[in-house]
């Protein structure tokens, strides 16, 4: 069997993640194949909200995006995933091309794959690459104006400073007279929470574990699964869900021949998914020079479409 070919970027974060005072691995290290496959069972638990709520937004609202931000333009989207909820907006903003950004490319490509036969006459250039460095657009989509769409909240899986630089980032891949739609999962109690990240079936706990298999596999790691579990934790000072892996005995292991020694109880901080009231989203985005131009919201105000517009750069007193 041929050797599977290791991105150097996790080797490094998982040895060095391992290795740091308070063990954390970047939560992108999530999505391999396997990783994306239970995010999408994820999104159809009857805990995790977030998918369905956006969907009824994006299904309810996409006609007023479409007014506000215009047709034709190409939508460029970050962490496109499945691409499950983009032919709602697709049908409304009938765009001249679509860019789906992600980092799990087998995944990316069977997904463009499966939208392309729903959509036979839209140009799809999928781009495999990590969405915090900076992207190059296809060619083709050089001239056109921009609609970029960064769905699901995954701008609450990077604390404050990251979310405005990569904001900040997206600005400049987009270009003058882009336009961004993006969800932002709102504050509520602290249960509904708890229990969308931490679901009666257990969808969650094999999602978190996965990195674990991954290091094994990948990373030669010999690390015994049975050793740690989910946990899913409110953090009320950081308004954020963190997901963590907690050794339930004290355990040792080794990844690409280096030792660890976890006690048990500590744990590898594997995401934080920030949440946001309305005037935090408004402002992490006013300060990566996005202009607020249209905010919706479900009745319960569980989560939240914005749409935004690139600032022109002026002087402020
Ligand atoms: N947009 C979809 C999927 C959200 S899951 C939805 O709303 O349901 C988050 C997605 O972002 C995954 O597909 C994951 O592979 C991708 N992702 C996470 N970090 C990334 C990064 N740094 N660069 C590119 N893609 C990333
Ligand atoms: C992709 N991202 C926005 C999801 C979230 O809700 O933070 C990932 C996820 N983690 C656990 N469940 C879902």
């Amino acid at each position: 069997m041929a050797e599977m070919e290791v991105d150097p970027a996790f080797r490094a974060d998982v040895l060095s993640g391992l290795a740091a005072p308070i063990r954390a691995v970047p939560a992108r290290w999530l999505y391999d194949r396997r990783g994306s496959e239970l995010f999408e069972r994820i999104t159809e638990l009857p805990e995790y909200y977030p998918t369905r709520v956006e969907r009824g937004l994006l299904e309810r609202y996409s006609a007023d995006v479409a007014r506000i931000a215009g047709t034709g333009d190409a939508v460029v989207e970050f962490g496109s995933g499945s691409s499950a909820k983009t032919p709602i907006l697709l049908r409304a903003v009938a765009p001249s091309a679509y860019v789906p950004i992600d980092i799990s490319g087998n995944f990316l490509r069977d997904s463009s794959a499966a939208l392309q036969k729903d959509f036979p006459e839209l140009p799809i250039y999928p781009v495999e690459g990590d969405f915090m460095k900076p992207i190059v657009l296809p060619p083709e989509v050089a001239r056109a104006t921009k609609l970029g769409f960064f769905p699901g909240s995954t701008i609450g899986n990077m604390v404050a400073r990251t979310s405005v630089d990569l904001l900040r980032a997206m600005k400049d891949t987009l270009g003058v007279g882009a336009f961004l739609l993006i969800g932002m999962d709102r504050l509520k109690d602290v249960d509904t929470l708890i229990r969308a990240y931490d679901d009666a079936q257990g969808v969650t706990a094999a999602f978190n574990m996965n990195l674990l298999h991954r290091i094994n596999a990948e990373l030669n790691g010999d690390i015994p699964l049975d050793a740690f579990r989910h946990r899913a934790i409110w953090n009320d000072r950081m308004a954020r869900i963190e997901m963590h892996l907690e050794a339930v005995r004290n355990v040792a292991f080794a990844v690409e021949g280096q030792s660890f020694a976890f006690k048990a109880g500590e744990t590898i901080h594997t995401e934080n998914s920030h949440k946001y009231g309305l005037r935090d989203s408004r402002l992490l985005l006013r300060a990566a020079g996005w202009g607020l131009c249209r905010e919706w919201t479900d009745e319960d105000d569980q989560f939240a479409l914005i749409l935004a517009e690139a600032e022109a750069p002026r002087f402020a007193p």
